[in-house]
């Protein structure tokens, strides 16, 4: 059930658009069942350490994480513990259950349990279809519970995230994926640089200021919030796609449309995506500020904060296929 929990808790990480939501409650609902297993796994606890082997230290360390996760992930969900030494506490539910991994990977290669022919039974399904009902019941009176209670989960976006600084960007958070630093960009020498079928040029900022197409998308960061935005700027589709009579970046030989930060951060969308993406210029009708990503940064609705590059210094459209890419950038 770990195992489940941590594969969903991923995908809940990746989730950007609504059709994508069953991917958290799944994960809640793992969650669940971790809990409702912890008195049979007592049982095994209390077997296991009578017979006090020195790596049942290991064992235990295991127990408090797996725990600590539990409760860091229901204190994030309920609003009642959003942050935890300083930190987003999402962030914390994830790195501890992170570094459940090797002690899990250990316990199970150390304590591991042959399966029987009797696991297979008509009583073992019976116990596993109770658990399974149990834990969509306890998952939706939970969920019901911060509802009728007024908690602040009730207002939690479908990937879990809580709303932060709609329409004022000054105050909207400033995150990076992973350890990117905000850099120093000179407008004046800064370029973009685009390839595409019509081969490789090179746009100033003041040519992109001429673009006002206007956006109202959701930037929902992994580390927990959300904020909705006006942007404005240039559709990619425009700025890659040359009118009637030139080549279309949707025809063949395209596959995917790489945008790279001048911090050497990247991502691949996938060419159909073309249409929602914006290259901002703005948000909020002023110019971006440095650690949102000046001079442009890109807008992707429907994908979490990791897709929207900010500083972004080329755009390659390429016959690489989109999902050729690490499923989370690495850089
Ligand atoms: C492996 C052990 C894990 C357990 C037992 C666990 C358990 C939980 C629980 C109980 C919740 C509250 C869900 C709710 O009531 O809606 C939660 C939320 C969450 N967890 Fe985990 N989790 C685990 C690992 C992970 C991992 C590895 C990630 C990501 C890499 C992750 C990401 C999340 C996210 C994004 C939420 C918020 C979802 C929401 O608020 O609806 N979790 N987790």
């Amino acid at each position: 059930m770990l195992l489940f929990a941590f594969g969903t808790g991923v995908a809940t990480v990746a989730i950007g658009s609504p059709d994508g939501a069953w991917v958290a409650i799944g994960h809640g609902i793992c969650g669940m069942a971790v809990v409702l297993l912890i008195p049979w796994k007592s049982r095994v606890v209390r077997g296991g350490l009578r017979r006090a082997r020195l790596s049942r230290w290991l064992s235990l360390l295991l127990a408090v994480l797996a725990l600590f996760t539990l409760i860091a992930g229901l204190g994030y969900a309920t609003g009642l513990v959003r942050s935890i030494a300083g930190k987003p506490g999402l962030w914390v539910h994830i790195a501890v259950a992170v570094t459940l991994v090797p002690l899990a990977v250990w316990h199970v290669w150390a304590r591991g349990i042959r399966p029987r022919r009797a696991d297979l039974s008509r009583r073992a399904l019976l116990r596993a279809g109770v658990l399974a009902v149990g834990t969509v019941g306890l998952y939706t009176a939970g969920k019901a519970a911060v509802s009728g209670l007024g908690l602040p989960g009730a207002r939690r976006r479908f990937t879990g995230s809580y709303e932060t600084a709609s329409f004022r960007p000054e105050a909207m958070p400033s995150t990076s994926w992973l350890l990117d630093a905000v850099p120093a960009v000179d407008p004046d020498r800064w370029r973009l640089t685009i390839k595409d079928g019509q081969g490789r040029r090179e746009l100033t900022l003041a040519e992109l200021a001429t673009f006002d197409t206007a956006v109202r998308a959701t930037l929902d960061c992994t580390s927990g919030w959300y904020s909705h935005q006006d942007w404005t700027g240039v559709p990619l589709g425009a700025l890659l796609h040359h009118g009637p009579g030139t080549k279309s970046v949707r025809g063949p030989g395209t596959q995917s449309v790489y945008v790279h930060s001048v911090t050497g951060y990247w991502v691949r969308f996938p060419s159909h995506d073309l249409d929602r993406l914006l290259l901002a210029t703005q948000m909020g009708g002023a110019p971006l500020s440095a650690d949102h990503g000046f001079p442009v940064r890109l807008v992707a609705p429907g994908r979490r904060g990791y897709w929207w590059v900010k500083w972004v210094d080329r755009i390659e459209v390429q016959a690489t296929p989109s999902w050729w890419q690490p499923p989370f950038p690495t850089g």
